[in-house]
């Protein structure tokens, strides 16, 4: 069975103090709120994954970094290495965000070596891909999501890609309040789950983990995780806010 799993991707904000506020009315809340199985991860950025991670301690919530370098070690100033998060015991990395799409230059062939690198060091890629809103205007928003799926992704063997969790988000809908609709989101992970049963057939299809992110929050995530094809959701803005994103992971 594939994992329910509700991700907060904090971005670049948040001073320590801060987020050490967030996760500790977190924690209070999750543990006394939250019943089932959903896995919670935060996606902090680098500097508080070790000191959030350690104010976490044995509970259901993970931390995950938002990225990581492609190379495994060396003279890269300012990068961290997947074996760095390793070292730290950081199980999940977001890859590929829209964000780093676009900002960053990063493209199938460099999300590919990242992949790799992340997998290589034992953690579980949180991979994004999701149309741009002239695409989906122009109807092209499923073949270039299968693309950015199959050109990262499809290099792997069927045992290791059940070990990556894909996240769909839209880049329309990512910060703008303006959110997929279910149907939209759930036509959309079918369409990437029926993708990755063509290459790896159903039953490795079945065990990977969909999330849907863009602008997510407490009052449309119920709806959203409610599709067959939706296993959760990585959250930008709502999951800066305890009591929201609480909420968010109560939805499910
Ligand atoms: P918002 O929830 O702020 O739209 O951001 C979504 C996102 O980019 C999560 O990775």
């Amino acid at each position: 069975m594939r994992s329910k799993i509700v991700a907060g991707n904090w971005k670049m904000n948040k001073t320590l103090e801060e987020a050490q506020t967030l996760t500790s009315e977190l924690l209070g809340m999750i543990a006394d709120e939250v019943k089932g199985d959903v896995k919670v991860v935060l996606c902090t950025p680098f500097p508080y994954l070790y000191p959030v991670k350690q104010q976490l301690g044995a509970t259901r919530i993970a931390v995950g970094a938002q990225n990581c370098s492609e190379h495994a070690s060396g003279a890269y100033t300012g990068e961290t290495s997947a074996a760095m998060l390793k070292s730290m015991n950081v199980p999940y990395v977001i890859l590929g965000h829209s964000e780093r799409r676009q900002y960053f230059g990063e493209d199938s062939k460099l999300l590919v070596k990242k992949t790799d690198i992340a997998l290589a060091n034992g953690l579980t890629p949180i991979f994004c891909c999701g149309e741009p809103l002239e695409v989906r205007e122009k109807n092209g928003h499923e073949q270039l999501v299968k693309q950015q799926v199959e050109e990262a992704l499809f290099h792997l063997l069927a045992e290791t890609i059940q070990k990556v969790v894909i996240a769909y988000e839209p880049v329309w809908a990512i910060g703008t309040g303006k959110t997929a609709t279910a149907a939209q989101a759930q036509a959309m992970h079918a369409v990437i789950r029926k993708h990755l049963a063509g290459k790896y057939g159903t039953s490795v299809a079945n065990e990977i983990s969909i999330l849907y992110g863009g602008s997510v929050n407490a009052a449309n995530a119920k709806e959203l995780f409610a599709n067959p094809d939706v296993d959760g959701g990585l959250v930008g803005g709502a999951s800066l806010k305890s009591r929201e994103f609480t909420e968010i992971i109560k939805s499910i």
